[in-house]
């Protein structure tokens, strides 16, 4: 797909295209097209159309316009009203932003007829509402909701292609170069939670952890990034107790996948630690099997975490940014841990198994601890669909936040609410990390049922030592996440944008 900006002057250019969505605003019950689109559109609505939308926050319209009427004929085959609502709806920045966003999803959803090959997008000119920013969120809304995952569909293959438009055209009053940035911005951010989508949708024999392996070196191709990967040998040699633990039930080699993005200049070093479970039957304390082929998506944060390096590197920040991905199934062969085993982690803290299925803190102890030590960051930022709690306490609707460090924590709230990718903080505390005291060990990997998203938390929380941490519990949002015109059900890819505009943000 090919994106260009346009001047709207130049119909020439733009015309005829197969669809043209356009935006109006609402200025005191009366609905308004900026100045290009009110000349321009006047004489092709039907009247129906011109009675019926309202500008709205969220509306949209799709209609045939007129062929030919006053002698003018429509420069588009079909068009889309989009509705900006009133002012007050577009002052909240963030509000803004994802209102664009849900606009790009429903003209993403306007393509799915496979008629679209040309689209064309007017960027509207009404105050307070520049240009970057618009064409920023709606293209991100439009990338995102054009996704679809039909590689396993033989029949629906042909039709994928069809769904996406070959040429999308902005139409802007001039071209500038941070209209361009912004462009590349949000073909950046978007690409980048598809690939974790892509990722995500994989299944356990689809996306192993030499997958992982793999893409951390083809993002390691790009400029000032490298890729070490850490496998089963290496782990027996620096004491990686926890993976090696959860790797002992199954077929699958384990791997650490390290990528580093260094640039020449850096005044900041941040460490991301994605949980990269491929499949998790829950070992010997075996999950049921009603819904057990979800645990797929057990992989979602190591998948948030590379997506997110991957478009880092493209843009260059003056920021060192490296990514950890503890990668393994957690299957229940002959070899696998038993509750009540004990192992010892990276660093030396020994941890009592109580049940085989809290596999991710295990994973993930091991990738702080290590990280932290080699890399001395001056903040790391976990990424795990680590607990079934936190779907009970916050729904499909928010990412558990559990932080030592409450700047990390606020900044990444606010990084979330930019991307429409909201966060709800829990608290950390010596109660919860009672609850996971064991008699033989220095910790044990369950607290019991009361607050299971907290003391998952409080286990990660000894291997993070002083350093400002903050963990993010995706296992709500990851996939099913709140059903929104630019997120597909299933995997949401959730976390790769919110980590991008944290990286852009420092
Ligand atoms: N991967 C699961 C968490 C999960 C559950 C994610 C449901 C998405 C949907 C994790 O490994 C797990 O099994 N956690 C257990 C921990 C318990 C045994 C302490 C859980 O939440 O039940
Ligand atoms: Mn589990
Ligand atoms: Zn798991």
């Amino acid at each position: 797909m090919e994106i260009e900006i346009v001047e709207v002057v130049k119909r020439e250019s733009w015309e005829g295209a197969d669809l043209l969505a356009v935006f109006g605003v609402r200025k005191k019950e009366k609905v308004s097209f900026d100045a290009a689109g009110d000349s321009l559109l006047a004489p092709l609505m039907p009247s129906a159309v011109l009675s019926d939308f309202e500008a709205k926050a969220g509306e949209s319209l799709f209609f045939y316009p007129l062929e030919s009427e006053q002698g003018k004929s429509s420069p588009a085959k079909r068009m889309l009203l989009g509705g900006l609502g009133k002012s007050a709806d577009r002052e909240e920045q963030d509000n803004c932003a994802e209102l664009l966003r849900l606009a790009g999803g429903n003209i993403a959803a306007s393509c799915a007829t496979g008629k679209i090959k040309n689209l064309a997008l007017m960027i509207p000119q009404v105050k307070g509402l520049k240009a970057d920013f618009f064409a920023e969120h709606l293209l991100e809304g439009l990338l995102l909701g054009l996704y679809r995952f039909t590689k396993y569909k033989n029949e629906k293959k042909e039709e994928k292609k069809d769904t996406i438009p070959a040429t999308v055209r902005l139409l802007a009053e001039k071209t500038t170069s941070s209209l361009r940035k912004a462009v590349s911005r949000a073909e950046n951010a978007a690409r980048a939670a598809n690939i974790a989508r892509n990722m995500a949708n994989e299944p356990g024999n689809g996306w192993t952890p030499s997958d992982f392996a793999r893409f951390g070196k083809k993002v390691a191709r790009r400029k000032h990034v490298s890729c070490n990967v850490l496998d089963k040998s290496a782990m027996k040699r620096l004491g990686l107790g926890g993976i090696l633990g959860v790797n002992q039930g199954s077929h699958e080699a384990p791997k650490l996948v390290i990528v580093d993005y260094c640039p020449e200049k850096y005044n900041k070093t941040v460490l991301l630690v994605g949980k990269g479970i491929t499949f998790d039957s829950g070992g010997v304390s075996l999950k049921p099997g009603a819904g057990m082929e979800d645990m797929k998506y057990d992989m979602c944060g190591g998948a948030a975490v590379l997506s997110a390096l991957d478009a880092v590197a493209i843009e260059q920040p003056g920021v060192r940014v490296i990514g950890l991905v503890p990668s393994t199934d957690n299957m229940a062969g002959g070899g696998a841990l038993k509750p009540g085993d004990i192992i010892t982690h990276y660093g030396g803290i020994t941890s009592e198994i109580e049940n085989t299925d809290a596999e991710g803190r295990l994973i993930l102890a091991d990738a702080l601890a290590y990280g932290i030590a080699q890399f001395e960051p001056d903040c790391v930022i976990d990424l795990a669909t680590l607990t079934g709690a936190v779907i009970i306490g916050l729904g499909h609707h928010r990412t558990g936040i559990l932080s030592n460090d409450d700047d990390l924590c606020d900044s990444l709230v606010a990084a979330g609410s930019r991307a429409g990718e909201p966060q709800w903080r829990l608290p950390l505390g010596k109660e919860y990390e009672k609850q996971i005291e064991s008699k033989v060990a220095d910790v044990k990997n369950t607290g019991g049922r009361p607050a299971g998203t907290i003391t998952a938390a409080e286990y990660l929380h000894k291997f993070v030592g002083k350093t400002p941490w903050a963990h993010l519990d995706i296992a709500g949002t990851a996939w099913d996440f709140t059903e929104k015109s630019y997120v597909p059900k299933g995997p949401s890819g959730i976390g790769t944008r919110t980590l991008i505009e944290f990286i852009r943000g420092l």
